[in-house]
């Protein structure tokens, strides 16, 4: 029986949802990062006694595509499986479907679902300091629910919000460019996780590839990369209203 937590986190905080949500099997967990470009992702076959998690962002309501391209080359059999969903204090709209479908197309089975809110990674403010003391113990009480689920043998249809056909998103039109202070030591070209940042010139980005996922900025040793002034007022304005207040995990069983 092998325990897998399987994620697509360029910043971190959907990793740290994860992170809480796995603490509770208290066990060894093999980790699967989509942002891996370089992975063979379709030797990971995941068979009927193992256990998943599955955790990616909500990228402008969906599901970012290189990480749904990745998930469906896993090969799971009825493999029981948590879907997580991580939002910026927005909305994550059409994302949990996405990923379902997805991962029922990959033969994983879905038994329970999570909504949970981190950072958001373009405007820190919003969403600050989350998951908190109260969000771990949310989603911990809610890792018992289906741990007692699983054991009584509930026979359920799991259902969560969104609708067919998703809610479009082509991406942002801003991208993170490098500063003077770029030493081009790569480390953002090897970490991109589509490879929209050139190893011979990491000062460079290319805006066709870029999913402005935000993780050059969030690894750079020097806080060499960035959104410019403008652009990050913008977000930030652009945001406001909408991610004002605080929003709720939603649970789904
Ligand atoms: C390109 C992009 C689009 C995003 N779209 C949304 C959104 O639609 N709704 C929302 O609440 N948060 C949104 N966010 C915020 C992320 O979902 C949130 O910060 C998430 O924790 C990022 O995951 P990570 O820290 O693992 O990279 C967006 C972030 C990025 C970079």
């Amino acid at each position: 029986m092998t325990k897998y937590k399987i994620m697509f986190s360029p910043t971190g905080g959907t990793k740290k949802v994860l992170d809480i949500m796995t603490d509770y099997w208290n066990d060894d967990v093999v980790e699967i990062d989509l942002c891996d470009p370089n992975f063979d992702f379709s030797s990971v076959k995941p068979g009927p006694e193992d256990s998943v998690m599955i955790a990616v962002p909500s990228f402008g309501g969906r599901a970012p595509e290189c990480a749904m391209e990745r998930l469906s080359q896993i090969q799971a059999d009825k493999t029981p499986t948590v879907l997580i969903t991580v939002y910026g204090n927005r909305a994550y709209e059409d994302t949990l479907l996405e990923l379902k479908t997805t991962a029922e197309k990959a033969g994983f089975m879905p038994l329970a679902a999570v909504a949970a809110v981190a950072q958001h990674s373009i405007v820190p403010k919003f969403g600050e300091g989350r998951p908190d003391a109260e969000d771990r113990k949310e989603l911990l009480d809610f890792c018992e629910k289906i741990q007692a689920a699983r054991i009584i043998g509930i026979p359920h249809f799991l259902k969560v919000p969104g609708t067919y056909p998703y809610k479009e998103f082509k991406g942002l039109s801003f991208h993170p460019a490098a500063g003077k202070e770029c030493t081009k030591c790569g480390l953002c070209a090897r970490s991109c996780p589509v490879g929209a940042i050139p190893e011979d010139d990491p000062s460079q980005t290319d805006r066709k590839a870029c999913i402005t996922c935000m993780r050059c900025v969030s690894i750079c040793p020097v806080q060499a990369r960035g959104l410019s002034r403008l652009e990050k007022f913008v977000a930030e304005t652009g945001l406001k209203k909408a991610c004002s207040g605080r929003k709720p995990n939603e649970l789904f069983l």
